[in-house]
């Protein structure tokens, strides 16, 4: 049998144990597997493109455990009703293939995008940082804001998004947990005084949501909107501009704002800073971006996370999956209608 983390458990883990809380400890396991990156099968996504949106499969393994995610992005979806962002996934044991861990990957998906975020910040942004601008306010934001709290202490955030009603909406999650919001008429108002910019918008297209001339000397750009081919929030002249933190180049060519850039634009991964290959931010003038697509092997730490936070509860069901004889070789039993009764 699979272990099965389904919408009700994984919203009644969360609410167990803090956003926040969680976003401490996912970071541990994205840092344990980031600092072993060479021990992982790596390879881009693959990624179904139409009109509408794109569907994708992120798989990765190391010795051990293989996982993989099935997720989509569809811009266009919330104004009928659905999200841009859904996604599952699971892990499976490498020694006999078999699925061990299955688990909704929607909130996941949100919990692992922010800390992984998170994660960049803290160690390229420059230190103190206290104010964030939010350009997007949409299902990821709330998740953003919680991770930069609890990994580096930010309450004071700058927040724009063309829909007026998302502001209010993540207004009315946000500020009771003690942040410190102020609404932005524009991106330009939202980055003034800022020291990070995450940037979370939704469109399947080469926007520019942050021009050069918007940001001055020092700050951290957060790039989280911008993860597939055709879709992009910044200025290639601010890319010029900046330093910039990637997950896996193969993919983040593709997909990241980089697509904008020579195929030889020069990037730093980020598992190279952590284990101290590659320095991170050089001055505290240097702009730096995390140019965040999302990569497999942070699916494979958030599936972990929440496995060993809910292995041995209630929180864990179990899904019949694997169709499994007792003589291995005998598949035909389970359904053969001509057995001996009794
Ligand atoms: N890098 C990653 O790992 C990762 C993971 C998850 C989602 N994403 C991406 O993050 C983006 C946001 O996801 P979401 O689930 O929050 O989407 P969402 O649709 O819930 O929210 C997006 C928000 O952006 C706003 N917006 C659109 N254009 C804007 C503009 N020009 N200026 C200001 N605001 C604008 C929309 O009004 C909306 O409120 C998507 O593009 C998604 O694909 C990336």
């Amino acid at each position: 049998m699979t272990e099965f983390v389904d919408v009700k458990n994984m919203t009644r883990w969360i609410q167990r144990d803090g956003v926040e809380p969680i976003m401490a400890s996912m970071v541990e396991y994205l840092e344990a597997d980031f600092a072993r990156w060479e021990a992982f099968d790596k390879v881009a996504r693959v990624a179904s493109h139409t009109p509408f949106g794109v569907i994708e499969l992120m798989p990765t393994s190391d010795t051990k455990e293989y996982a993989f995610k099935y997720v989509n992005g569809h811009p266009f979806n919330p104004a009928r009703g659905f999200q841009t962002v859904t996604a599952f996934g699971m892990l499976a044991d490498v020694d006999n293939g078999y699925p061990t861990f299955l688990a909704e990957m929607t909130l996941l998906t949100a919990l692992r995008t922010a800390a992984t975020s998170a994660m960049v910040a803290r160690r390229v942004a420059r230190p103190g940082a206290q104010v964030m601008a939010m350009i997007g306010a949409g299902s990821q934001a709330e998740f953003q804001a919680l991770a930069f709290r609890a990994l580096m202490g930010i309450d004071q955030l700058r927040v724009y998004d063309v829909d007026p009603a998302a502001v209010e909406k993540l207004r009315r999650n946000l500020q009771p947990l003690g942040f410190d919001i102020q609404e932005a008429g524009s991106t330009s108002e939202s980055v003034v005084g800022a020291d990070i910019v995450t940037t979370c918008t939704a469109d399947k297209a080469r926007a520019t949501i942050l021009s050069s001339e918007q940001v001055p000397a020092g700050v951290h750009i957060n790039a989280v909107g911008g993860d597939c081919p055709g879709k992009t929030e910044l200025d290639p002249e601010l890319l010029r501009r900046a330093k910039v933190f990637v997950e896996f180049p193969e993919q983040t060519r593709v997909e990241g704002e980089i697509q904008q850039m020579a195929p030889d634009f020069p990037v730093t991964e980020f598992w190279k800073v952590l284990t101290g290959a590659e320095e991170g931010r050089t001055s505290a003038e240097q702009i730096t971006i995390f140019d965040s697509v999302g990569f497999a092997i942070a699916d494979f730490s958030a599936l972990r996370c929440a496995r060993d936070a809910t292995a041995g509860t209630d929180l864990q069901t179990y899904i019949d999956l694997v169709a499994d004889p007792e003589d291995p070789k005998d598949l035909f039993s389970l359904v053969n209608t001509l057995k001996p009764v009794g």
